[in-house]
């Protein structure tokens, strides 16, 4: 017998029918926006400001056309390399801390990159994250600008690092990603193109500005935190994360030293000395590999020291006080200074 043709049929192919007009539409618009160069692969597009590769910009549209944001997700924004891997690890620990004991934590056999999707090389539509816990958490290095625009019902932890460590760890971090077939990129001419705004991500001064832009209007949407204060005070920093959060710290948990002990383990000598993390590799999206180690290097404030000279110390300060003249972020706050 002959069966009538089915209705998840129909959806599926107009489905296909609206991915394959996004995508006709993607291979069209990339023609047309500005090009610059990249650090991994050869070429980044400048995309309604910011500098993206060609498989993130299309992740992009897909992202803003099929995520669906719930008003109870909480999101890990922050630029590439400034401790997104830590923050990974301190935000999944501390909303899940009744899950687990930190004698035999779920991050002594995962890596921080497991804990939770980062919105930016997922597969869309089949991606739909229905099946995760609320609150959901989500990582991402897009500034708000290239999100949903429903979004901004969301909670954002947002984390700023000083710029020249910033430069030195995605320098040397998307070296080692750098494809084979292009030569090498100096430091010179990653010092360069960084101090004209271009990188995957960047202008990296748009990115905090609009992030520090929207904590000041909305402070109960948006923490605003710096790696050098998380390192420096971290007591201090993971108890306001947590609260903010809405998962604040009891002062029962707090006398029985529960922050100290999450502080304790995902600090860079823990975390970077799990075997999980030293060994295997991590997946973004289907064309990106990294080696876990990679995201463990030295994590330090100021190892800037040992790479740029006093010039460019001052050339790169001056850019960024220039770019944030005005908004109330201050080098001794934003930075290891
Ligand atoms: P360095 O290259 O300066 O060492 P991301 O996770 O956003 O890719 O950032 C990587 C940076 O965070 C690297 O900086 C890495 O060493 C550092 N890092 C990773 N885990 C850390 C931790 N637990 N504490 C402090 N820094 C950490």
């Amino acid at each position: 017998m002959l069966s009538s043709p089915s209705l998840p049929t129909t959806l599926e192919s107009k489905e296909d029918a609206e991915h394959n007009k996004i995508c006709q539409d993607y291979n069209h618009m990339i023609t047309t926006l500005p090009k610059g160069n990249g650090w991994r692969v050869q070429h980044l597009y400048n995309y309604n400001g910011f500098w993206l590769d060609s498989s993130t910009l299309k992740t992009n549209i897909l992202l803003n056309t099929y995520f669906k944001p719930q008003p109870s997700d909480i999101f890990l924004a922050s630029f590439m390399k400034t401790g997104t891997t830590w923050f990974k690890a301190l935000m999944f620990s501390t909303i899940n801390r009744h899950n687990y004991t930190f004698s035999n934590h779920y991050l002594h056999h995962q890596s921080p990159q497991s804990t939770f999707p980062m919105i930016d090389s997922e597969d869309y539509p089949v991606n739909d994250f229905t099946h995760l816990p609320t609150p959901r958490l989500f990582a991402t290095h897009f500034s708000p600008t290239l999100l949903p625009p429903c979004m901004t019902s969301c909670k954002f932890v947002y984390v700023c690092r000083d710029p020249k460590d910033v430069l030195i760890s995605k320098w040397i971090y998307l070296s080692k990603l750098r494809s084979k077939d292009l030569a090498p990129l100096s430091l010179d001419e990653a010092f360069e193109l960084f101090c004209n705004g271009i990188s995957e991500y960047g202008p990296y001064w748009d990115h905090v500005l609009s992030y520090w832009k929207d904590s000041l209007v909305c402070p109960d949407k948006i923490l605003f935190v710096t790696y050098e204060d998380m390192k420096k005070q971290p007591l201090v920093e993971l108890r306001k994360l947590a609260t903010f959060m809405g998962k604040g710290f009891t002062l029962e948990e707090v006398e029985r030293g529960v922050v100290e002990e999450i502080v304790r383990l995902f600090s860079f000598e823990n975390l970077s000395g799990l075997e999980v993390n030293r060994r295997g590799v991590e997946k973004f999206g289907k064309l990106v590999e990294v080696e876990r180690r990679e995201f463990f290097r030295k994590g330090e404030i100021g190892d800037w020291r040992n790479y740029l000279s006093e010039e460019m110390k001052d050339r790169i300060d001056g850019v960024f006080d220039e770019k944030l003249k005005g908004s109330g972020l201050v080098r001794s706050s934003r930075d290891g200074d």
